[in-house]
Order: structure tokens, then sequence, then C-alpha cells
């Protein structure tokens, strides 16, 4: 019975990290470097500890074992890509580290190892983290860099951590591209010696890729086989290195993008890289998915609150936002049964396009004649609840702000600044400019009853030229920009504790681990086209969970692409995460308010599943054009089933579908359905699923009943 969950073996000087499903080895080699050992199904550190033993192949390859340091340092034989490259005070750029202690301590309540590891002759010191998280089989890690002399060192790549993966016959890696419109699309590729980047140099998590990765064997499924995991909690330019040796060794190092980087560190100062969480799921890609689910919902996201039905203005007034307006729609909103409702851009400053305004964080008088609190007393009388749009870090050059602030935005002297979407970015690590944010925000907030905060960010960041900074600080920048917005949410959510946020960059380029720390949901993308946000939410929901995850049902045929589709269809792909509405129902007859108010209701039922469950990607149909996605609570004696079907073919009837996660022995009912069946009969043999034609949907409700007897199918 393997129970402790970080353990050192003093004499094979091996560490142990157990967790309820995985073992994590590595111990300190002869050499006094820190070799990772093992990683999966759970082992005793008898029976991984021959592998600590130093091994070379040639004069090229005389140290092999350094292809497997659990941080490597660049410096000697170092090769692979490395974790901390870094420039002594004398010109040295050689590091040469060893093993120099630990400790295993408590965190937050979660037993933590930390090793501390030295150079030999120069001041820097590096700090492993590990945290454990025994019930999702997971090991958060980081690194602290310190400099304990009296002279600047300058780091050149500090990345969090670099995960080995076991030998396997092939490596499949997993990921999600992605665009503006078109995020969380899922690719994968088996690698070949070299590497395989994903990163972002934009300045945020970037909608282009995501800072996570999966590993298997080219085999495993939704549920069966081995999947090695990690997600990395960093809003700003990520890198992940996929690498495979030439001697088939495996690792992924990632953490903040070594390019244009650098950080001075000056004496006695630390830098602390974010968290890269790993994973290790033998039930495949779906097991991979719930851990990382219940791990946000547990330990990562700022509440375990269940998000409200909200309606979004966007789409349906755009920057043509006026108090009038928007109450009517706050009184369909309210009959729709919303309990959130959200005004998007357009409120302030004199932003009636996206040419100007941005930056004039003043109500527009004549938008809103009487202030924004009339709106929101009317929204608080319907029965809502109310909350704005913002986009603190940018600016229009057709601005107050810029008028008076050329100089607050990144740029370089000599150099045009580029405008995207007509706006500029602030430089919002300057002392005077996060004041200004955090002051117009107080005001904000204090002056108006707002419960939910929707923050933007719709520009990537050129020409980072800090004025203020000196030449060797200049390339801080990308990390700089990163920790003031985190100050700057930490700072809001500690004065505003009731206020929640939602994380948005033109779509979903700013969702990471790192941003759920603060925000409670995110926005996907702009795409609400109930069709394509299936993949969407197919890709995003491989690591992030169902319950941050904002989706909105928009008019009929979308802006997108004019393709058409039901309101049932338009619900059931929006009531897979947390349901928002962004129709102009000012033009919605009050039969069609009524039929969505009954969808409403509908969600409302199965949110606590959807918002708190386990979720089951159901593939096995996905060859005909099937999309099934259940959700079941922890019991498995509910369930929620959705199911979408692009196109019937050749009149050919749909294959059964088998369901995940009841219980054989148990006994269900399916809502709408004549009769009863055995857990084992739905997992065994499945349901039949009609859907006919193009674009339709379902949605069933199943239940565990009392009775002893199920019956046929
Ligand atoms: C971005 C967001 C949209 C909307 C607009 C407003 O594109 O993703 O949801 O808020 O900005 O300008």
């Amino acid at each position: 019975m393997i129970d402790v969950t970080i353990q050192y073996q003093q004499e094979q000087r091996i560490f142990a990290l157990q967790t309820k499903n995985s073992s994590y080895m590595f111990g300190i080699n002869d050499k006094g470097r820190l070799q990772h050992l093992y990683w999966g199904l759970p082992i005793g550190v008898e029976d991984c500890a021959s592998l600590l033993r130093l091994s070379s192949h040639s004069s090229f390859d005389a140290e092999l074992d350094r292809e497997a340091e659990e941080y490597s340092f660049w410096g000697g034989t170092c090769y692979t890509e490395p974790s901390l490259k870094a420039i002594m005070p004398d010109g040295v750029r050689d590091l040469s580290v060893q093993y120099a202690g630990h400790e295993i301590t408590e965190q937050d309540g979660r037993e933590t190892l930390v090793i501390t590891l030295k150079d030999k002759a120069y001041p820097v010191e590096t700090k492993l983290y590990y945290r454990v998280i025994p019930e999702y089989d997971l090991v958060e890690r980081s690194a602290k860099i310190s400099n304990t002399g009296d002279q600047e060192i300058m780091l050149e790549s500090m990345q969090s951590a670099a995960w080995s993966i076991p030998y396997l016959q092939d490596y499949r890696l997993t990921h999600v591209t992605g665009k503006w419109s078109g995020e969380f699309q899922l690719r994968d590729t088996l690698l070949t010696e070299g590497k395989k980047v994903l990163e972002s140099r934009r300045g945020f998590t970037d909608g282009h890729a995501n800072p996570w990765f999966a590993i298997d064997d080219g085999q495993a499924t939704e549920s069966e086989g081995r999947v090695w995991f990690g997600a990395l909690a960093w809003s700003g330019n990520w890198k992940l290195v996929a690498e495979k040796t030439a001697f088939s060794h495996v690792k992924i190092t990632g953490g903040i993008n070594d390019f244009d980087n650098s950080w001075l560190l000056g004496a006695g100062d630390t830098f602390e890289t974010p968290v890269f969480v790993g994973g290790f799921s033998d039930g495949g890609f779906g097991r991979m998915s719930r851990h990382m689910h219940h791990y946000q919902y547990d330990y990562v996201l700022p509440n375990n609150e269940t998000r409200k039905v909200l309606y979004n203005s966007w789409e349906a007034t755009y920057f043509n936002v006026n108090a009038q307006d928007q109450m009517a729609l706050a009184e369909r909103a309210a009959r729709a049964g919303v309990e959130l409702f959200v005004v998007d851009d357009g409120w302030f400053g004199g932003r009636n396009h996206d040419r100007a305004g941005l930056g004039d964080w003043y109500v527009n008088k004549e938008k809103f004649p009487n202030g924004l609190g009339e709106l929101i007393d009317r929204v608080h009388e319907l029965g809502m609840e109310f909350g704005i749009w913002v986009e603190p870090e940018s600016v229009n050059p057709d601005s107050e702000l810029y008028r008076q602030h050329p100089d607050w935005v990144y740029h370089f002297p000599t150099r045009d600044r580029t405008e995207l979407r007509n706006q500029l970015l602030l430089n919002i690590s300057k002392p005077e400019v996060k004041q200004f944010i955090l002051a117009f925000m107080t005001d904000l907030l204090h002056n108006h009853k707002i419960k939910f905060i929707k923050w933007d960010m719709n520009r990537t960041i050129t020409e980072p030229g800090m004025k203020d900074h000196s030449l060797n600080r200049q390339k801080e920048v990308w990390v700089r920009h990163v920790q003031a917005l985190y100050e700057i949410w930490s700072e809001l959510r500690s004065r505003f504790p009731h206020v929640e946020f939602e994380t948005c960059a033109g779509g979903g380029s700013r969702i990471d681990l790192g941003i759920f720390r603060f925000a409670e949901q995110s926005w996907p993308s702009d795409n609400t086209d109930a069709f394509d946000r299936l993949s969407i939410q197919e890709g995003y929901s491989y690591i992030y969970a169902p319950r941050t995850m904002t989706c909105w049902v928009t008019d009929s045929p979308t802006g997108m692409n004019r393709r058409s589709l039901s309101l049932k269809y338009r619900f059931h792909s929006a009531m897979m995460g947390t349901l928002g509405i962004g129709s102009n129902l000012n033009e919605w007859s009050d039969e069609s308010i009524g039929q969505c108010a009954e969808f409403v209701k509908q969600y409302k039922q199965i949110r606590p599943l959807v918002q708190f469950g386990n979720q089951y990607r159901l593939s096995e149909l996905k060859h005909k054009g099937v999309t099934a996605v259940q959700y079941a609570d922890a019991a498995g004696s509910e369930h929620v089933l959705f199911a979408f079907l692009h196109s019937q073919r050749l009149g050919e009837p749909l294959p059964r579908l088998r369901l995940k996660g009841l219980v054989a022995g148990k006994c269900y009912s399916i809502d709408g359905l004549p009769g009863t069946w055995s857990g084992r009969a739905l997992m065994n043999v499945g349901i039949e699923l009609p859907l006919r034609g193009d674009f339709d949907s379902l949605m069933y409700r199943i239940r565990e009943i009392n009775e002893k007897k199920a019956g046929s199918l």
C-alpha cells in the first residue's frame, strides 16, 4: 500500500511523489544532479532505484543522464532545452549546479517539496517546488531563482519545469491551434527527433495556441490508455518545447518564453516562475480532462459559486448602447430567466465605434443622461445582477487619455506605433498607469452596484519599448505586463470581493490557469455560431472546466457565416457551459422569448451537472457527424446528455451511442422516453439517437430510479 504523498528515501537518494493513481520519482545522482526516473502507474522507490545511474554513449554524448534532468541548467554538456540560462557578473555563461538540500513542508494545507540547488562558484540559488494534488494525480511545479550575491545576474531563460515522459514506442503530442473566431482546435502529431515548439510571442496567452500539452503512445482514447499532460499558469509570452533526443528521451520544457526575454536579477532578488502543473491519467483523455476540471474547481478558481445565466448586449446593440434600449433588453432578458445583465462595449467616453474613446472611462452622458444608476436600478428591480465591459489596458489615439499621456503606451521613439483595432497598448507596469487603472476601476465599482466585470484586451503587443527602463531591462516588458495585470486584478478582487470577473481577449486569447486564479469565467471565442462552437468547446474542454466557459445563444442566421440553426440547437450547444444569451431580444416575439425562457428553465435544472459534475466526451460516433457530451454527478445517479448531428446522409440510421459514467447495476430512466434501463445496458449496448436531417440536436436527462428490474432498450 503506497500512501505517503512525498517521501525522500535517504539511502537510495530518491524522491517519491505519490498520488492516488500515479508515482513520480527522481533522484540525486553521483554528480549531485536531479535525475528524473519514473512517471506513471504507482510503484515503490525500490522498483526504480536501479535507474539512478550515470550513462554515456561517446564523447559526443558524454553525459546522457543529463537528458533526464529535472531542471536543466545551461552549462557544461547541457545540450537539450535548458530550464535556466544565466550570465554571471563577470560574463561567465555557464551554470554548474548541484543539490544542496531539501525540505518537505506544508503550503496551503498541501505537502510541498522544496529542493535547493546551488552553483559551485556563483551566488545563484534555485529552489524547485513540487506540490502534490493526490486525488487528481497532479503535481504542481515551479522554481524560484535567487541572487544571493551583491552583483547583478542576467537571466536569459527561466522555465517553470521540465517533464520527462517514460519510453513509449511512439509519442503523440496533442495540443490546440486557432485564430480569432476559431480558437481551441485540436491537433495531434507524432514526435520525431528534434523539437516541436508551441508558443506565444504576442504578449498574452494567445488564441493561436494554448499553453498545455498531452502525450500518449498514439493509442489512447477518451476512456482508455495512458496520457501524460501539463498546463502552464501564465497569461503572457510562453513556450512549451516537446523534445525528442536521438536516444528517444522525450521531455517537455515549459515556462515564460525566452524569446526577446531577459531579467536582471539584482543583489538579493528572487525571480519566481509561474506554476506548471503536470499529470498522469491511465483513463485516457477523458480522465485527464475531468481531473483538470476538478483541479480548477478545487484549487485554482477564485470561488466555487454557481455561474449565473447571463445576458450580454454586444451582438444586440454593438456600440449603439443607450439607457432606453438597454432597459428594454433587460426587461426581456428578465422574462427569459436571465440572472445577470451585462452591458458590453460602448457605454463610456466618445465610444461610438472602435476608432475612439477607449481610455476615457466615464459614463457617456448622451447615452446615459441619468448615469448608469438608472439602468442598474432597473436591472435590480427586474431581479437580475448587473455587469459591465471594460478594456483597461488599451487606448484609442483618438481619446482624451492618449492626448494627455501619449507616453503611456509601449513604443520605440523612432518607430511608428502600430495600431491594431485602432488602438495602442498601455504600459501597465508604469506606476502611474497602474494607479490610473486602479483608480477608475475603483470609482466604477465603488459608485455602482456592479457584480460582474468582463475584462477585455483586443490587441497584441507591438513595439515593446518601455521608456522609463534602462537598456538592460527593456526585455522585461513581456513579464512585467503580466505581473502588473495580476497585481491589478488581485488588488481589485481584494477591494471588491463580491465582484466576479470574466477574462476575454478578442474572444479566447487570454485563457489559462494563471488568469483563472482571478477570473471565474472566460469568453472562449467571438464566434457564436452554435455548430462552430462545438469544436471550440471540445478543444477548450481538454483542459479547461465547463463552468468557466461562457456560451451565448445568439441570433440566427449568425453574423459569422449566415448559418441558420434552430433555437433548440443553439440552446443545446450553449447549455454545455455557463449559459448566456447574446441575441437582440428587442426584436424577438413574445412567443420566442417564452421558448427561450423554457430552455433557460431546463438549463437551471441541469446546471449543477454541467457546472459541478463530471464531463464525458462521447466520441464514438464522431465519424458519423455526431458530437455527444455527457455530464454526470459524482455518484453516477444523475446525468444529462447532449447530442448533435451535423447532417444525415443516404438515409442511414445512426449506430447506438454508448454512455459513460453510470453505475452498471443501477436502474435508470430517460426523461421523455418510456421504459427503464440498467447502467450496464446504457454503457454497453447504448441508446438510439433519433437525430434527423441537418443540424439536429437533443438533450436527455437520465436519472437513477429505485426499481429493481430494468426493461428493454
Ligand atoms: C471583443 C470581445 C467581444 C466584445 C467586443 C467589444 O471582440 O471578444 O465579445 O466585447 O470586443 O468591443
